[in-house]
């Protein structure tokens, strides 16, 4: 019985898109439509690159990958049409794209009195979890909007463990991004790498699926 177990943290730190849900697609769909008018090459592989970074840091990272310099001007179109178009996505998310494994896992680790906060780069991150159905799940949201650095700054995991007034020992941080990874460690946190992040050394555990957060490793009796 998993109700007789007490969960190895006192709080989890989620990283939004690429962990809760798959919105990490749609910014490759959004920001492929971009580089394709640049004709700039942009695949899954410089995508990774992408993760947890901001989106002005994302698009420079993209016209770096083609050599390709703009205005500032210019810059904050192309940023704003990207955006435009992944709102687009977004606008068709409903509750039913949250993966039932997902939710499942959510509601057990509540279950375990374990506190969740999101700590996400995304300026997006609200409107997303409402669409998903969670806009009240989470005991605190830090995103894009409440953070003057990104990741692998360690802003968003500082602000959301404070959200849950927990100490630094007592948190871990679930990510998709090896900047994030890299966040996490600045701020002093253990770490779960999963997706892409699942590759990286510098994460405390590696896991392959959501529902894996509920795994003997992270359980006492
Ligand atoms: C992060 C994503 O969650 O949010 C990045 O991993 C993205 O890829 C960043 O660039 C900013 O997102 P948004 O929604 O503010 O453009
Ligand atoms: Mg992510």
């Amino acid at each position: 019985m998993i109700q007789s177990k007490a969960y190895k943290y006192k709080g989890i730190i989620f990283d939004l898109d690429g962990v809760i849900c798959h919105t990490d697609q749609y910014h490759y769909r959004a920001w492929k439509i971009i580089a394709d008018e640049l004709g700039i090459f942009f695949d899954q592989k410089i995508n990774n690159k992408l993760r947890g970074v901001s989106r002005m840091e994302s698009l420079e990272i993209i016209l770096n990958e083609g050599k390709v310099k703009l205005t500032d001007k210019e810059k904050e179109a192309l940023a704003k049409k990207k955006n435009d178009a992944y709102r687009t996505f977004l606008n068709e998310l409903t509750p039913e794209d949250l993966d039932k494994k997902v939710l499942e896992t959510l509601k057990a680790l509540k279950e375990l009195k374990v506190k969740m906060a999101i700590g996400s780069s995304s300026k997006n991150a609200t409107f997303i979890l409402g669409k998903l159905g969670l806009s009240d799940f989470f005991d605190a949201v830090v995103d894009g909007n409440s953070i003057s650095e990104s990741k692998p700054n360690p802003e968003v995991f500082n602000k959301a463990r404070h959200a849950l007034n927990l100490e630094k020992e007592e948190c871990v941080v679930v990510e998709d991004a090896f900047s994030g990874i890299e966040a996490a460690r600045n701020a002093g946190m253990d770490s779960i790498g999963i997706g892409d992040a699942s590759k990286s050394d510098g994460a405390t555990y590696k896991i392959r699926e959501f529902s894996d957060l509920l795994g003997e490793e992270f359980l006492i009796s």
